[in-house]
């Protein structure tokens, strides 16, 4: 299943009787563990291909650096902001600061210009020496071309290219982008990060080369929903995370934000502490996904992620027809359903005998929709995420304990497994 959704029951307690948060995150991750401290902000991060033992290839704002889980060993002495490694040797490197490409051979470590005029900036194509950057920030092996890099000339608010074998630089398109940072491929589509909002490059048959606006409505904010509406405070990179769903860093808002390309649609990412969280502990800056860990470096760190899976609960649920505006917090009618609830609670513990315990950690909660009160109850019953049903044994008694109890009977309690989170 491409896209799961859930429902997350905040753990709030009947005291405060809470309604249903309508957060549905596109990926829940594990609370944030420390991979590395870099000290340094970490402006880009890949798998290192020379090393080949698991280690990653960073780029700061001092150093190329290879890093793992215990170490950080300097490769190169600048500030990097993006490379792209061709193959196991050479790794092509975005020297923000100088304003041009250099080339670089790990077996021996010798760096080289290569594209662009380094220590000038400006706006010209040519070979080394004659082409010229604007703060450049990324660059990506070219999947419709062997023979060219593409690079984002953050500065001159365009897409250049440059050619692999002579260093000429050239220019992909140079309107429609904002501060462009990372490049991302979705197939032969080339994603863009600009400052606050995604726009796509597609090459067409004819030979035009389009840009197209994708989601960030190109003011600054934080909103969720569809692309169209959708807003970011300052974007940094973009990273795919599944088919057809990438993650962004939207830096300001200190927030990992998920794109659903199928369903047009931003939604949150969380991380499960002691609470779901929505928000990252620290500003986003890059990300590499492997497998289901998520690297994310930031100013001074590199986190790890991983996937929480989600389980299935059994939950007891009633349904009744209310006036939802009876229920604002505080009021009266609301503090009487509290310990209506909790009464219920205790007769669908007597219904579960010692097949099934009401929940302790996870309390009642309700949401009203459309004067319609849904109220869930869970239980400590967790089955695995592929289980569909109750045992047929366990389905038969629960029924039946309800049908035995006049008040479960007449408020027509039922139950059913849901796909949401074990807090
Ligand atoms: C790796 O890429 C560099 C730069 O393009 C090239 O000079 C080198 O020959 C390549 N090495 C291999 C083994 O293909």
């Amino acid at each position: 299943m491409a896209w799961f959704y859930f429902v997350i029951i905040l753990s709030t307690f009947i005291r405060g009787l809470e309604a249903i948060s309508d957060i549905k995150p596109g990926i829940l991750y594990n609370h944030a563990e420390l991979f590395i401290k870099t000290n340094a902000p970490v402006f880009h991060i890949e798998f290192d291909q020379y090393k080949s033992d698991g280690s990653l290839l960073i780029g700061t704002n001092n150093h190329l650096q290879t890093v793992n889980i215990r170490r950080i060993e300097d490769v190169a002495s600048l500030l990097v902001t993006g490379f792209a490694q061709v193959n196991t040797t050479h790794a092509f490197i975005v020297d923000n600061q100088k304003h041009c490409i250099r080339v670089i051979n790990r077996e021996n470590n010798q760096l080289r210009d290569f594209a662009g005029t380094c220590g000038t900036s400006g706006y010209a194509e040519g070979r080394l020496g004659e082409g010229r950057f604007h703060k450049p920030w990324g660059i990506i092996a070219d999947v419709r071309d062997p023979d060219r890099l593409l690079v984002a000339d953050k500065s001159n608010h365009a897409i250049r290219s440059v050619n692999l074998i002579s260093g000429e630089v050239g220019t992909v398109r140079n309107n429609g982008f904002y501060f462009p940072k990372s490049m991302q491929w979705e197939g032969a589509i080339l994603m863009v990060t600009n400052y606050n909002y995604i726009s796509m490059i597609a090459w067409w048959t004819n030979g035009e080369v389009t840009n197209t606006h994708m989601t960030g409505t190109g003011r600054k904010g934080d909103t969720f929903g569809r692309f169209n509406v959708a807003q970011f405070g300052t974007l940094t990179d973009a990273e795919r995370v599944r088919e057809n769903q990438y993650i962004v860093a939207d830096f300001e808002n200190r927030k990992l934000k998920i794109l659903d390309m199928i369903n047009g649609v931003v939604s949150p990412v969380c991380f499960r502490g002691r609470t779901i969280e929505c928000t990252f502990p620290h500003q986003p800056i890059s990300m590499l996904n492997l497998g289901n860990t998520l690297y994310v470096g930031t100013q001074k760190c590199i986190h790890r992620l991983t996937e929480f899976r989600e389980a299935r609960r059994l939950l007891f649920i009633g349904k009744y027809d209310v006036e939802c505006h009876d229920l604002n917090s505080g009021s009266s009618r609301k503090l009487g359903m509290g310990n209506t609830l909790g009464r219920r609670r205790a007769e669908l513990q007597t219904v579960c005998g010692f097949d099934c315990m009401m929940s302790l950690t996870l309390q009642p909660s309700y949401k009203c929709i459309d004067d319609q009160l849904t109220v869930y109850w869970p239980t400590d019953k967790i089955f695995p995420p592929e289980a569909k049903e109750l045992p047929k044994p366990l389905a038969d008694k629960l029924q039946w304990g309800i049908y035995q109890s006049e008040t479960l009977k007449n408020v027509g309690i039922t139950f059913e497994l849901s796909e949401i989170f074990v807090l």
